[in-house]
């Protein structure tokens, strides 16, 4: 086998038990959520071609002016899950820079993610999907529960970034380069 098409691990910390208690590894939640971002995001653009199709097709219970609350409501389904698929992947890619996250808040706050992502959308959808005159369905009564479990998520993941120790500069100086060398 050629050496560089040798495999190895991505990241070997993303493999370790991070804080006392942990029982799933960081690398746990970045597979979850890059695997949730990326079906999510095929869902939403899938629904983003559905409604360029009902436009293509000028499907009147979509287009008339009797439904502009469907179109808008499905117009923000679409919005959001396609961003919300995307804040998932830009999760997946914060994890391993915040390792002394406690594994509680992360998975807390990965749930929240989840379930707001799921939620808003949903609910978006569903409200366009039955409509009451220029009111959207009840479905849309989810929406505001998906919106507190996405603040939550991002609450809970900015005061992890706010509080993770900087990294140390790794860059070597004139200086160290010369004592590592000086100390091997
Ligand atoms: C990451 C990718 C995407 C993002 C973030 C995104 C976001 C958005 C946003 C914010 C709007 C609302 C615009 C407004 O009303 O002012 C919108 C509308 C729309 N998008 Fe996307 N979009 C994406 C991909 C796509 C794709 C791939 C398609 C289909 C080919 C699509 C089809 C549509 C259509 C048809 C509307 C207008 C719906 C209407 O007003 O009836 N989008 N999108």
């Amino acid at each position: 086998m050629k050496p560089h098409s040798k495999v190895t691990a991505p990241d070997s910390t993303a493999l370790q038990p991070v804080s006392e208690g942990s029982t799933r590894h960081s690398g746990f939640y970045q597979v979850r959520h890059l695997r949730f971002g990326w079906s999510a995001l095929l869902i939403f653009l899938l629904l983003g071609i559905v409604l360029e199709a009902l436009h293509g097709f000028k499907i009147q219970a979509y287009l008339n002016v009797s439904s502009t609350t469907r179109r808008l409501m499905w117009t923000l389904a679409h919005a959001h899950g396609t961003l919300l698929a995307l804040i998932n992947l830009a999760f997946a890619a914060a994890i391993p820079l915040v390792p002394a996250w406690p594994s509680r808040l992360r998975d807390l706050a990965s749930m929240c993610l989840m379930g707001g992502s799921v939620l808003l959308p949903t609910g978006f959808f569903l409200g366009g999907a039955i409509i009451h005159g220029g009111d959207p369905g009840l479905g849309v009564l989810i929406v505001p529960v998906g919106a507190l479990l996405l603040l939550t998520s991002v609450f809970l993941t900015a005061q992890a970034t706010l509080v993770a120790p900087k990294p140390t500069d790794a860059t070597p100086t004139k200086k160290n380069a010369v004592t590592k060398h000086a100390s091997t």
